[in-house]
């Protein structure tokens, strides 16, 4: 969950790499350094963000020549070595009788141990605790004057994850990248190449790029390319045009990644929305898996798995599929699905769900289930990612790329799009046009209802200041809400650090409801549906001892009103069919937790800890 970024070229690296490593700090901020050939190699690295690595160079620049048209950057999430300036990365070859070789690293050298040891008995002495390290001490070891070829023994050697840029004093005209496992693409300039984890480091040079595929190693000259296997078989990558433009990943007006992109969801749903359905006909058309149509009528099961929101999208897509489809469908942990022996029988459709497209833990388990005989599918939104080249067909999101760790549009465009697979079934299956025709107007209209929601931001955030001090909140609901509930207090948790559970409203009763005293904050989920009496006296059972209501209600709901004090908030959604209340009712949520990070003076767009994909187990 590192950023790498490198470039060889015409300009000066270093503006273009610390420019580069800013756009993929999402991906990892803990450390950063960076290193420039010009004549020699210069490396300057730090724990911290990338703005302490700025700090530094504007020092180092006074005396040092980091002025270089050739050089790599690094941003780190660690894995191997705590945060320190030793195990930031880049990291070199053995200092005696070593090559001036530098490497970066994103991903896990599983066997990095023994090849440690085969070091050591061979006189290399190591200064960090990092796996990486020891990949680049083999570089040096198995270098004979071809950086390609070191780097290809190499690579041969190593089991695990990789994303890796290399450079070396000794062939200053020459980087050298490599790719399994972990995302890693090229972007294609007039006479220079810029490599970066994800195109959001790229589409400020060139809207041209290839990815490189598993066990690829790309060798860039300033005025040429190629590109092979670890085995020396040459390939052609595919050169395309990357899918969105500099605009859409710039803060624009907005002060946070994460409140940009709540508000601009009406728009991205609109994208998503865009040519996929049609309302007279009665029809979904989704040419991603239109070639699988008549495997999804017949199939039998349906397993979606993911992680953390995905998840949470997944269990909203599990009461859609068995509602519209009516296709037995279960929603699992990518982690536990993949170590676990799963039963996979004829018809079994596997649909992984992922934003990042790159969760190993989803790749893995979507892996473990095509292997096993199930049809593929994905639900992503990074176009060519691991996820969407593994799968046997998908949809994509289209909402744009998602810089915010927290993930807020992506789970609307899950959301909205497995409503658009189960419709796309449930037409072919039991649904009338007519009734498809009503549910696509009903779809259509969610992205208006949303600007409306969103418009109580500020009444969101006074709400919030309330409870701002309480260190537990509870989050409850029932039915298609239920997986809101666990979505609200996800995003609180993991940007605000206060600690919050969510469950379905009733599980209360069964011990939870003993973690409730004086003011303790509840969120209920409480929109107008077959489960809204139900919910109501979740509501009494919680007042009645002691806890604060906030509820996010149908809009012309007075009894709800009635029924909390007047110190307590309710949020007033427009009133929409039960099934896709979850994409109305999960925006107050989101705008909570933005507020309660922002009032708690949290970084919102890179909360501790995290990362924005989770490319290692
Ligand atoms: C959500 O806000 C988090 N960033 C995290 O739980 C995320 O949803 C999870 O890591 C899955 O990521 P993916 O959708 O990119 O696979």
């Amino acid at each position: 969950m590192c950023g790498i970024v490198a470039y060889i070229g015409t300009k000066p690296a270093l503006p273009i790499l610390l420019e580069g490593l800013k756009r993929l700090e999402y991906r990892g901020y803990d450390s950063a350094g960076l290193a420039v050939i010009n004549e020699k190699l210069h490396v300057a690295k730090t724990v911290g963000r990338v703005r302490v690595l700025e700090d530094m160079l504007e020092q180092r620049t006074r005396t040092e020549h980091f002025d270089g048209t050739l050089g790599i950057a690094h941003t780190r999430w660690a894995t191997h070595g705590e945060p320190s300036d030793r195990n930031a990365h880049p990291h070199s070859d053995n200092k005696t009788n070593g090559h001036g070789i530098a490497l970066i690293h994103n991903g896990i050298i599983e066997n990095y141990a023994v090849l440690k040891t085969w070091l050591q008995d061979r006189g290399h002495t190591f200064n960090s605790d990092t796996d990486t390290e020891v990949l680049a001490h083999l570089v040096g070891e198995l270098y004979d004057g071809d950086l390609e070829t070191a780097v290809q023994s190499a690579l041969r050697e190593v089991t695990g994850a990789y994303a890796i840029a290399v450079i070396c004093e000794q062939e200053p005209g020459v980087l050298v990248v490599a790719r399994k496992g972990s995302p890693l693409m090229v972007g294609v300039g007039k006479d220079e190449y810029i490599v970066a984890s994800d195109s959001s480091a790229i589409v400020a040079h060139t809207t041209q790029a290839f990815t490189l595929d598993d066990y690829t190693v790309a060798k860039l000259t300033r005025d040429s390319f190629r590109t092979t296997t670890v085995d020396n078989v040459p390939i052609t990558p595919q050169i395309r045009e990357l899918e969105f433009d500099l605009e859409q990943i710039s803060l624009g007006a907005y002060e946070h990644y994460m409140l940009k992109e709540i508000m601009e969801q009406p728009q991205a749903l609109r994208l998503c929305l865009k040519g996929r359905i049609d309302t007279r006909a009665g029809q979904v058309v989704l040419g991603g898996i239109a070639q699988f149509a008549r495997d999804l009528v017949k199939a039998r099961r349906i397993i979606f798995v993911g992680q953390g929101t995905a998840m949470h999208a997944a269990l909203v897509g599990e009461y859609l599929m068995e509602d519209l489809a009516k296709i037995p469908t279960e929603v699992e942990f990518a982690s536990e699905f993949r170590y676990r022996n799963p039963i996979i029988e004829e018809g079994t459709i596997i649909i992984a769900i992922s934003q990042s497209g790159e969760t190993a833990d989803t790749l893995a388990a979507l892996q473990e289930g095509k292997q096993r005989g199930a049809l593929a599918l994905g639900v992503v939104n990074v176009v060519g990612s691991s996820v969407a080249r593994e799968t046997d067909a998908g949809v994509y999101l289209r909402v744009g790329p998602e810089i915010g760790v927290a993930s807020t549009k992506a789970f609307l465009g899950q959301v909205m799009v497995t409503a658009l697979l189960a419709t796309f079934i449930g037409r072919r299956r039991f649904l009338s046009a007519d009734y498809v025709s009503n549910l696509l107007r009903e779809l259509e209209a969610i992205p208006d209802h949303i600007d409306k929601v969103v418009k109580l931001s500020d009444q969101i955030r006074e709400a919030t200041a309330k409870y701002i001090e309480r260190e537990n909140w509870l989050f409850l609901g029932r039915g298609h809400n239920y997986p809101v509930a666990l979505e609200g207090a996800l995003k609180l948790k993991e940007i605000s650090y206060i600690h919050a559970e969510g469950m379905p409203a009733a599980e209360m009763k069964h011990g939870p409801i003993a973690l409730i005293d004086d003011g303790m904050p509840a969120v209920f989920v409480a929109t107008k549906n077959s489960q809204y009496e139900k919910v109501i006296s979740n509501i009494e059972e919680v007042r009645s001892r002691g806890g604060h209501i906030i509820a996010v209600a149908t809009e012309g709901d007075k009894h709800i009103r009635k029924l909390c004090q007047a110190d307590e908030d309710v949020f007033y959604v427009p009133d929409i069919p039960e099934p896709l209340q979850p994409m109305l009712t999960v925006v107050p949520l989101q705008l909570m937790a933005y507020h309660a990070a922002v009032l708690r003076g949290k970084d919102v767009d890179k909360p501790r800890n995290l990362a924005k994909s989770v490319t290692v187990e």
